[in-house]
C-alpha cells in the first residue's frame, strides 16, 4: 500500500484530463492509463494532454495502484458497478474526485478488499490543462478508508497539493460550505451587476471588482469580524430600513438582504461593534419588513 508509483485516470473530461497530464509530467509517479468510455474522446484527450496510455474499455486497463475516478457525481454509484465487474480494482485504492459525494458511493467495491475514498481538489479546472506551477499549494480535502487516504495523501502531495482529511459523514456539510465560498459569492455578484446595471452602471463595473476583491483579502488576512463594514457593523438601523424599502420591488433580493442583514448582525455581535438590544431591533425591523412584503 505504500507505493505511489502507477495511476490510472479514469473519465477524460475537464478534471481527468489535467490531472493525467499532471501525473504524466510529474517526477516519480507513472501514469499508467487514461480511460473514457468513448473511443473519440480519449483519443481528443491524448492529443490535448500528449497522454498515449489511453482506454476506451475498462477490462483492458493495465494493473495500478491508484485509480482516479473523474465523471460526472451523478454516475459514479452506476461506475462502481461496472468497475465491480470487470474486477481490476481488487485490493487496491480507488478514489473519485467529487465535492458532494463521500466514498460511501463506492462501498460495494469494499467486498473486493479495493480501498475506497476520495479527494477534492479545491480549485475549478476549465477546459484549459492546469500546470503543475498552478497546481502547486491546491488544497485537496480526503476522506475514506485510512489507507487510501494515506496513499493519496503521498500521491497528491508529490503533485503539490497541500491534503486535509475530514470524515466521510461530514463530506455535505464540507461541500456546503464551498458551495456558499465559491458558487453563492457568484450570486450575490450577480445580485450587485444588476442593481448597478439598472441604474447606468455597467455589470463589469470595475469599483465592484476593486471592492470585493479587497474585501476578501481582508476576510482572509484579518477574519470576517475584522474585515466586516457597512451600516450593520455601525448600527445604523435607519440605513437598513430604506434599503428593503427600496429594494421591496424585487421580492426575491429584499427577502434574501433582510436573511443577510440577520446573519451579519451576529458577526457585528461578536465583534462588538452592536450590543445584544441594538441586534434585537435589528431582528424586529427585519420581521416587520418581511411581514409587510
Ligand atoms: N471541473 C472542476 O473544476 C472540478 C473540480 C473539483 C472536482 N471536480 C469533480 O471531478 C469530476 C469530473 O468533473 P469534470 O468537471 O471533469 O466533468 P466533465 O468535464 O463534464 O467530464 C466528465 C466526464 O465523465 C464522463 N462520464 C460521465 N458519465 C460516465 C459514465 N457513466 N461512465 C464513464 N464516464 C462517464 C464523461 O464522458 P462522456 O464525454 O462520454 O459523457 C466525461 O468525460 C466530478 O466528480 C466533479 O465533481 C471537478
Amino acid at each position: 500500500m505504500s507505493s505511489v508509483s502507477k495511476v490510472a485516470v479514469l473519465g477524460c473530461g475537464r478534471l481527468g484530463s489535467s490531472l493525467a497530464s499532471l501525473i504524466d509530467k510529474s517526477h516519480g509517479i507513472e501514469l499508467s492509463a487514461l480511460y473514457g468510455r468513448k473511443e473519440a474522446a480519449v483519443r481528443e484527450a491524448s492529443l490535448k494532454t500528449g497522454v498515449d496510455k489511453i482506454y476506451s474499455n475498462l477490462k483492458e486497463l493495465p494493473s495500478s495502484d491508484i485509480y482516479l475516478v473523474a465523471i460526472d457525481d451523478d454516475a459514479l454509484e452506476s461506475f462502481s458497478k461496472n468497475i465491480f465487474e470487470a474486477g481490476f480494482a481488487k485490493g487496491k485504492v480507488i478514489a473519485h474526485l467529487s465535492g458532494s459525494e463521500s466514498s460511501q458511493v463506492f462501498s460495494k467495491l469494499h467486498s473486493d478488499g479495493t480501498f475506497i475514498a476520495s479527494c477534492h481538489p479545491m480549485k475549478s479546472f476549465t477546459e484549459k490543462l492546469v500546470s503543475l506551477e498552478e497546481f502547486d499549494g491546491t488544497s485537496c480535502v480526503l476522506e475514506g478508508d485510512s489507507e487510501a487516504c494515506d496513499v493519496l495523501d503521498k500521491l497528491f502531495s508529490r503533485l503539490g497539493a497541500k491534503t486535509f482529511r475530514i470524515s466521510s459523514e461530514n463530506k455535505l456539510k464540507y461541500h456546503s460550505a464551498a458551495v456558499f465560498a465559491s458558487n453563492y459569492i457568484v450570486t450575490l455578484l450577480d445580485i450587485a451587476g444588476e442593481l448597478l446595471s439598472e441604474i447606468g452602471l455597467d455589470k463589469s463595473f470595475q469599483g465592484l471588482e476593486q471592492l470585493s476583491q479587497q474585501v476578501l483579502q481582508n476576510v482572509f488576512s484579518q477574519g470576517t469580524e475584522k474585515a466586516l463594514t457597512g451600516p450593520i457593523e455601525r448600527g445604523e438601523l435607519e440605513v437598513v430600513r430604506k434599503e428593503l424599502d427600496c429594494l421591496s420591488e424585487y421580492k426575491d433580493i429584499s427577502l434574501l438582504y433582510a436573511l443577510l442583514a440577520e446573519r451579519t448582525s451576529e458577526i457585528a455581535e461578536r465583534k462588538g461593534s452592536i450590543s445584544t438590544e441594538k441586534k434585537s431591533e435589528l431582528k424586529s425591523l427585519l420581521e416587520k419588513a418581511q411581514a409587510s412584503s
